[in-house]
């Protein structure tokens, strides 16, 4: 594996800083984490700001102030490791990745400057104005649609069958110019992605995850190669305009064929997943207190700060990682080179002296923006403004359409088991029939 491999495991995993407070039980993938996060990752901080999780083999930050000086030195705090899975892979999925032709590279998350930088001129302008207004429109009508054979399918209904899995994924397939025909296969291969790198799959799932990677790889390869022949209106042909105009990126400028080979394998997880997510978010957070959800169906202006607060209340990303590039100090404890850090924005959002009464879920709060739910600095959320927009149109037309909608009671809601990515399984909402 060369250092800009896409995927790395580690060999083992890390060990505790010397000086370091110590946590020997909790892991973010015990169950009662995984249900309610909040107060146990506030306790956390409130105890040690920064402590080393032995069941994790990370050192835990949990302060916005430390998260934000982190996020702004990557020249000390590289993000290299957050594609990595956390724990060692078994050997027979070591063996599948290890096939010649899986070989992408880093190139956005996980790639280090300058290259990044480089990278980055080239993917921005994808997310270019004029692209997110041709998808809003492109948006608000297949969320009506999705909408309509909901309705049309009658009260209750499961929201993530229904919407908020198939639009994140149509509108990030469709960006990138992926084919309509290919959505079932090309999501399939998707879903494990999150066990493979934030999760603790048994070995028997990591080989079929591991396949499931290698396919979509390939899959990748040969579309952008069809792209290379026959351009189209799309993200990964702009890509390739770009490569044609400057191949070589030896002289710092420009962008490799392999480079937008893995932006497009990197992009179409990046872009789905945690929407989903925030898309059911958004509603378990707004539809049990009727006082918000109604100033919401009154003013749809509002939707916009209620999926802001949403993201800093019940994020659908709740931690992040990065990796000590040498030696430093950071809140007063020793990091050697090498430490593996997890930022803990659960505990960061809902910090009472960054939001005042972070324990109430209000969408009038005037800073719920300043959440660190989408990064800060140069690995700032490539696909803030995406996911903004299309969880902005889901609850304009929701509250619009159906304002009687509600949780069905007596459901009680699971999280896959995984460190960094939340949202509900399923999701059952109803509505009084017209
Ligand atoms: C609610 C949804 C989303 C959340 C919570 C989220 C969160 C994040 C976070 C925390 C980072 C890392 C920031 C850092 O390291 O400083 C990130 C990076 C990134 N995200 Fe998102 N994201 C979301 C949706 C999207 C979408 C829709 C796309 C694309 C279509 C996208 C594409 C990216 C890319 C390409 C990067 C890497 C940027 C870089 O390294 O320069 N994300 N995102």
């Amino acid at each position: 594996m060369t250092g800009n491999t896409y995927h790395r495991a580690p060999e083992t995993i890390g060990k505790a800083p010397s000086g370091c407070p110590m946590d020997r039980q909790w892991s973010p993938l015990d169950p009662d984490y995984l249900a309610d996060p909040y107060p146990i990752a506030s306790a956390l901080r409130d105890e040690h700001p920064i402590f080393y999780a032995e069941q994790l083999g990370h050192v835990v930050v949990t302060k916005m102030d430390d998260i934000e000086t982190i996020f702004m030195n990557p020249d000390i705090y590289a993000s290299t490791n957050v594609q990595d899975p956390i724990f060692p892979l078994a050997p027979e999925a070591a063996a599948v990745l290890g096939a010649d032709d899986f070989d992408p590279i880093a190139v956005m998350s996980n790639r280090p400057e300058p290259d990044h930088a480089r990278i980055r001129v080239y993917t921005r302008q994808g997310f270019s104005n004029r692209r997110l207004k041709t998808l809003e429109e492109y948006m608000r009508e297949r969320a009506g649609v999705l909408l309509d054979h909901m309705i049309e399918a009658g009260s209750p209904a499961e929201y993530i069958r229904a919407l908020a899995f198939p639009l994140p994924a149509e509108i990030v397939f469709r960006f990138i110019g992926f084919p309509p025909e290919d959505d079932a296969m090309i999501k399939s291969w998707c879903v494990n992605r999150k066990a493979f790198s934030w999760g603790k799959p048994t070995a028997a799932e990591q080989i079929e995850i591991a396949n499931g990677m290698l396919d979509y790889w390939r899959y990748c390869r040969a579309f952008v190669a069809e792209r290379r022949d026959v351009r189209a209106d799309d993200f990964c042909s702009e890509l390739l305009d770009a490569h044609d105009a400057d191949p070589d990126p030896a002289n710092g400028t420009g962008i490799s064929y392999r480079e937008v080979e893995s932006v497009v394998y990197g992009i179409s997880f990046a872009g789905h997943d945690p929407v989903t997510a925030l898309l059911c978010n958004t509603l378990l957070c707004l539809l049990p207190r009727r006082d918000q959800w109604n100033a919401l169906c009154a003013d749809p202006s509002l939707a916009a700060a209620a999926v802001d607060e949403t993201l800093r209340f019940e994020s659908s990303q709740v931690s992040w990682r990065r990796i000590t590039t040498r030696p430093t100090n950071l809140g007063g404890i020793d990091l050697p080179a090498g430490t593996r850090i997890l930022l803990n924005f659960a505990a960061a959002n809902h910090q009472a002296d960054v939001f005042e009464a972070p324990e109430t879920f209000d969408i009038h709060r005037a800073n719920a923006n300043h959440h660190i739910s989408f990064g800060k600095g140069i690995h700032f959320c490539l696909g803030s403004g995406l996911a903004r927009m299309e969880a902005r149109i889901a609850l304009e037309l929701l509250s619009e359409r159906l304002p009687s909608l509600r949780l069905v009671e007596g459901q009680s809601f699971e999280y896959f088991p995984n460190i960094t990515f939340r949202g509900p399984d399923v999701l059952h909402l109803e509505w009084d029939q017209q």
